[in-house]
């Protein structure tokens, strides 16, 4: 039976079929759980890499997942073992789980290296969990199949679809602006999130579970299949089944993350407004799968093309309307004409084959290639001298006008400067000033917090303006919106020019251009930067780790060391 080390033989053998005191103790200790040998011996090794967690509220139900999972692998005749990894919510870990992304890579990676594995069905849902744990087995390279947890259903307050989060920075700015209450809010608190699942506008985990789709690592359909929906199990059940076949026809990530696919994920991007923190992603997979992947692919492959998803947070429904519209094969049946229809994807199939016969059940969920939701929406690429490597932009959240725009710069050193002025009266901001926030990337936050999207003054929310220009070296969460400059790189913390500005300096915004210019003089920056202090490093653990380690957004954030693989060499033994 092949395997998948390429040579008739598992890798499991390594640990199983030998004849020595280590081969007795793998067996013996293992059929200490339970099994005979009959169970394992000769059979793939199939890891369930679970981010289930208590404290991941979007991967809460991963555990009921990995069942499904175990019984397509028994069906398929492999060996299911189930393992925990690190997991990152969202919602309660703190300063930011993109601190954390190239941790959970790491322990994903060595688990799959260190154990005898001969493919891996992951199982990921919040934002994070995702790409880290693709990094993990793009660097082991193995057979892999990524199984998302799904999206909650709608939200529903008072006879009105809501959708987390987008809702959430809409209904707080109404708050803030006194148009409700406080008994509304905690109204809507209670009835935006209804089940299990991820958060159910496009934001980063639903654009994620997209990429994974549209990178060909899930089986079709897998994005939007609600959480709590049969057929997501379904769908967990065939993937066990399909990871068996993978691993004898040693189908590893490799052949499948191609640059063909990359491109393919950035087109579907734009298609369904996804996430600005997809580039970030996107970047650190490719870099650990040795694809040649820039910046300026996303401006290049994706910024002229439509956005044809009406969905939350640039457009209207929810991810179960999108579920129900047809689901991610409908739109790349759509965008067919531009994508890469002969990349292989994990069912043996390539993405063409795939998406040849995929319905749309919904036209005002799901819009025609020639009769767009909106034009050009891919994301931007921004260069000048206030970010010589870049920043990003998604102009389709954008206010159109606000896309060409000069201001004045109201600076604020720290999220936390932010927080504590914003709300004062007497500041002294305008609707056309634009707020410059320092400090937030991967070095200064240290992670890259999503604290782009700063919140409106009350005295602006008042006039009844929503959106003004926003630049910082910050991500935002995918289910934001606004004229947000994100990614700004280099960041402040590493002494970006971002760090030299100051409060009144103009600032042009050009993004039809892709200029983002500071308005002083390069001796005026010049000065300013012989007196610029570099932030106090932090003195120890994983934060000085990652601080000393981590690249810059226009390289994916991940950490230096991080980048490329190391296969899935067998390694010493322990004893
Ligand atoms: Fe997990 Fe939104 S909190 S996806």
């Amino acid at each position: 039976m092949p395997g998948n080390r390429g040579n008739g033989r598992l890798r499991s053998a390594e640990w199983f079929e030998r004849r020595d005191l280590d081969g007795f103790l793998h067996r013996s200790w293992l059929k200490s759980t339970g099994v005979t040998d009959e169970a394992f011996r000769g059979r793939p090794v199939i890891g369930i890499c679970n981010s289930w967690s208590e404290l991941v509220n979007c991967n809460v139900h991963l555990r009921g997942l990995a069942e499904s999972v175990k019984r397509g692998v028994f069906q398929a005749g492999g060996f299911p073992v189930e393992f925990p990894v690190l997991s990152l919510g969202e919602s309660l870990m703190k300063p930011t789980t993109m601190l954390y992304r190239n941790l959970m890579a790491m322990d994903v990676e060595e688990s799959i290296r260190s154990y005898p594995l001969d493919g891996v069905v992951l199982l990921t849902g919040c934002d994070k969990t995702n790409p880290a744990s693709i990094m993990g087995a793009a660097s082991a390279d193995i057979p892999s199949i990524v199984v998302t947890g799904g999206p909650m259903l709608n939200g529903h307050w008072r006879g009105v679809e809501i959708g987390s989060c987008s809702d959430c920075w809409h209904y707080h700015e109404e708050l803030r602006a006194g148009r409700i209450s406080e008994a509304d809010w905690v109204e809507i608190e209670n009835s935006m999130s209804r089940s299990n699942g991820h958060c159910m506008t496009m934001g980063t985990a639903s654009t994620m579970a997209s990429m994974v789709e549209s990178l060909g690592v899930s089986l079709p359909g897998n994005a939007a299949i609600p959480a709590v929906d049969a057929q997501r199990y379904r769908l967990a059940q065939l993937s066990g089944r399909r990871i068996v076949e993978m691993v004898r026809e040693d189908l590893v990530l490799s052949r499948i993350l191609t640059r063909k696919a990359f491109e393919n994920a950035i087109k579907a991007n734009a298609a369904i407004g996804g996430s600005t923190n997809s580039v970030v992603h996107l970047l650190a997979i490719a870099g650990r799968i040795g694809v040649e992947l820039e910046l300026e692919d996303w401006d290049k492959l994706g910024s002229q093309l439509p956005c044809l998803l009406d969905l939350q947070p640039s457009g209207r429904f929810l991810m179960e309307d999108f579920y129900y519209a047809g689901g991610l094969p409908a739109v790349l049946r759509e965008i067919s004409s531009v994508l890469n229809k002969d990349a292989l994807t994990v069912n043996g199939k390539t993405m063409g084959e795939n998406i040849a016969n995929a319905p749309c059940w919904n036209r005002a969920v799901i819009k025609e290639f020639a009769d767009p939701f909106k034009a050009n929406a891919g994301i931007a690429i921004l260069r000048g001298n206030l970010a010589p490597d870049g920043a990003v932009i998604k102009p389709s959240a954008a206010t159109p006008k606000l896309l060409k725009h000069r201001g004045k710069a109201v600076v604020f050193e720290t999220i936390e400067e932010f927080k504590a002025k914003i709300d004062d009266p007497n500041l002294d901001i305008d609707e056309n000033s634009i707020m410059v926030l320092k400090g937030c990337g991967p070095k200064g936050y240290p992670g890259m917090a999503e604290v782009g999207n700063m919140a409106l003054p009350p005295k602006i929310l008042k006039k009844g303006i929503t959106d003004m220009v926003r630049i910082s070296d910050a991500r935002m969460s995918g289910t934001a919106y606004g004229t947000v400059v994100l990614h700004v790189a280099p960041e402040a913390a590493a002494g970006g020019p971002l760090a030299l500005v100051r409060t009144g300096d103009v600032i042009e915004l050009d993004v039809p251009a892709r200029k983002l210019h500071l308005d002083v003089s390069d001796e005026e920056l010049a000065k300013r930067r012989a007196a610029w202090v570099a932030p106090e490093p932090p003195k120890r653990g994983y934060y000085k780790l990652y601080v000393e380690h981590v690249q810059q957004a226009d390289k994916g954030a991940d950490l230096d060391f991080l980048v490329g693989g190391s296969g899935t060499t067998v390694t010493r033994d322990s004893h």
